[in-house]
């Protein structure tokens, strides 16, 4: 029996406010393992990602709670008094580390649907004394800010667990003011895997079964009104599917 979008999106939900209840009530293995994002291997996903300088800047639970399959701080050049936009944020690490990088004229937002993602990131951001972040709840396929009011959007290991692509690269384009950039890290799916080969790799709520092909990113990509668009392996995640870097620039 196939699976609807709602309850695809209400797994993702469920499994994502289980790892950051782990988080908060600082049980075993709190965000990897269980059929997250970063199940399997702990090297390749979440917290390992980030290197001891900017690890050095985060309270203790924003890194636990790191499921992510990159560092898109690291691939988005963000630059003083601009504003950011990260999708999924989770437990905030990559809002925290861009509210950092932006300064204090400038701002960070991080959008997520998950009530206990949300109010960890919160607590997380008191701790690292960030006053310029703003969390948002919402669905990154509508998301809620006014259209070009963002100068960078990224985010870490959440499009592939969108049941909505296309309105996700399209609210993207939306928000973005023109000239705006993507830094996103993702699973990417080599182009010869089918939907049905890339969910017997792995699940869905692990990031694997709902992964886009290179090609449909980049597809995706121009069909939203992007150019300069680069994919970019970066690890084999599980065959034939890799954690990737994505850039884009808006069309002006
Ligand atoms: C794999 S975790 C990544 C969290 C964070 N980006 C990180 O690197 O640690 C996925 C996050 O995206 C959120 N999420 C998944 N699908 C979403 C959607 N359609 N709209 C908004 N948030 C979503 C989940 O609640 C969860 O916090």
């Amino acid at each position: 029996m196939s699976t609807s979008a709602d309850e695809l999106r209400e797994q993702v939900r469920r499994r994502y406010a289980e790892s950051a209840r782990s988080v908060t009530e600082r049980t075993a293995n709190p965000g990897c393992g269980g059929g997250s994002c970063c199940d399997g291997d702990v090297e390749k996903f979440g917290e390992a990602l980030y290197d001891a300088e900017q690890r050095g800047e985060l309270p203790e639970a924003a890194t636990l709670a790191s499921l992510g399959c990159g560092n898109p701080t690291a691939v988005a050049e963000l630059n003083a008094g601009e504003t950011v936009l990260d999708l999924g944020s989770g437990g905030g690490i990559d809002v925290i580390l861009s509210a950092k990088r932006v300064g204090p004229t400038g701002t960070a937002y991080g959008l997520d649907m998950t009530d206990e993602m949300l109010a960890l990131a919160q607590q997380n951001a008191s701790e690292a004394d960030v006053a310029n972040v703003h969390f948002l709840k919402g669905m990154i396929e509508q998301i809620p800010l006014p259209a070009s009011s963002v100068d960078v959007v990224i985010s870490n290991c959440v499009v592939n667990l969108s049941t909505d692509k296309p309105a996700v690269l399209t609210e993207i384009a939306r928000v973005l003011k023109p000239g705006g950039r993507i830094g996103i890290s993702d699973i990417v799916a080599e182009d010869r895997l089918t939907p049905t080969e890339r969910a017997e790799r792995g699940s869905y709520v692990g990031c694997i079964a709902g992964a886009l092909s290179k090609g449909e990113y980049e597809a995706g990509l121009e069909a939203a009104g992007f150019e300069q668009i680069d994919v970019t392996f970066t690890y084999e995640a599980a065959d034939g599917l890799h954690g990737a870097i994505v850039r884009a620039v808006k069309r002006p």
